[in-house]
């Protein structure tokens, strides 16, 4: 079989999301990677175990697979790709997205450490800093989502600097070379989950972040049919994170692979559709007379607009907004939408809705809820694949219904 692996690796985002960095030989010459439903691999022979092991521990592959729990072929070949796309040494693909963000801070804590992560983030994230850091004896600061808020924050026992890029719901875009930059002179590792962003907005690793997560749920999958998660970065980190996952098992099954390989094949077309129905979706809503504000930070009223022009090539299809009037008015108005679905997440084919203080945020006791912004009028909209023309006057007439 001709292994065409190094023909060309400045491929752009479309190609390498189906190709990665080449064509690897592959069994039976099979054009999509086969799901091996096995949870062991056996050996033919004694001996062979034991020159697997041992050249197991002097770093040298002879042979694949051995346990389902360290892997399959499928998700090996997500991890190559997905490496091939955010331009990184190596992948390592979790059961969720939040098993990557949890074991990326779990492996890189430090006794006595102090981590810095930047407000308006994943709720789960949060939750993980305020309810089980202090088990660890580590200590935490959650800080407005700016590079001036994040050095302020900086202690001399600060080792993790963990921030997301863009924010969700505000959307807030970091200005990461910045962070990189002060990073950098203390030491400090820097981890950005980039779910919202994805690797055809913004690739951090290029900036000097040294690990990128996703939420591979969301846009890369792009179906609202799978979870998976994947940290990316340098192969020596990439190590350290793949000891943690194997031990833990939270290793993404093998139709859950072949799925997020499938959704990769049209990563490109689906990221341009998100980036083009974003902002005509957000623009919309902006000359609304039923909308208070908007964020999107493709619109120029966006507080981020201008870093967001800098570092990034298109925003998504992730859009927040107040609607005029209360709770009452805010439910009238998502009781009224027709394509959109009352359900979290976004990034996949179906069109999302999300009051932000009912859906995530409804056991937080009011007055704290309010303090992080989730206020009753606060609709999060996560653009699916349907015909932009489409959503634009469902929303419209939702609104006239209020
Ligand atoms: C920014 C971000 N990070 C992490 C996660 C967690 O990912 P998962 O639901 O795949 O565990 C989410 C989920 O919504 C998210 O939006």
């Amino acid at each position: 079989m001709s292994d065409k692996s190094s023909s060309s690796k400045n491929w752009r985002p479309a190609t390498l999301a189906i190709h990665g960095t080449g064509r690897l030989p592959k069994a039976h010459h099979a054009v999509s990677t086969p799901i091996m439903h096995t949870s062991n691999y056996y050996f033919d022979t004694a001996g062979e175990v034991e020159d697997f092991m041992r050249e197991k521990g002097r770093g040298r592959v002879i042979r694949e697979h051995e346990y389902a729990r360290y892997g399959n072929p499928t998700q090996q070949e997500c991890e190559r790709k997905l490496a091939a796309l955010e331009g990184a040494e190596k992948a390592v693909l979790y059961s969720s997205g939040m098993a990557s963000v949890l074991l990326a801070i779990m492996t890189f804590m430090k006794p006595k450490g102090h981590i810095i992560f930047t407000g308006d983030c994943y709720r789960q994230t949060r939750d993980f800093a305020v309810n089980f850091l202090g088990k660890f004896g580590i200590e935490y600061s959650i800080v407005d989502p700016t590079a001036d808020a994040i050095g302020a924050a900086i202690r001399p026992e600060t080792n993790i600097i963990f921030t997301e890029s863009p924010t969700n719901p505000y959307l807030r875009v970091l200005d990461i070379p910045a962070i990189v930059k002060v990073a950098r002179q203390r030491n400090i590792l820097t981890i950005i989950d980039a779910t919202l962003a994805t690797p055809y907005n913004i690739r951090p690793l290029d900036l000097g972040v040294d690990v990128v997560i996703h939420s591979a749920t969301k846009y890369l999958g792009g179906h609202n049919d799978l979870m998976a998660g994947v940290a990316l970065g340098s192969a020596a980190l990439m190590t350290d994170l793949y000891k943690m996952q194997r031990m833990i098992g939270a290793t993404p099954g093998p139709l859950t692979c072949f799925l997020l390989e499938r959704g990769l094949k049209t990563f490109g077309m689906r990221m341009e559709h998100h980036n083009r129905a974003g902002l005509a979706v957000a623009q919309m809503l902006e000359a609304h007379p039923m909308i208070e504000k908007v964020w999107h930070p493709g619109l120029p009223s966006h507080p981020d607009h201008k870093i967001g022009m800098e570092q990034m090539t298109g925003f998504g299809s992730v859009i927040s907004f107040l609607v005029k009037g209360g709770n009452a008015e805010t439910r009238k108005f998502i009781d009224a939408l027709e394509l959109f679905l009352i359900t979290p997440s976004l990034g996949g084919s179906e069109s999302l809705v999300t009051q932000m203080s009912t859906m995530s945020f409804f056991d937080y006791p009011e007055e704290y809820r309010k303090s992080i912004g989730m206020v009753d009028n606060l609709v999060r909209l996560a653009l699916g694949l349907e015909d932009v023309d489409d959503l634009i006057e469902d929303l419209k007439q939702a609104l006239d219904r209020i």
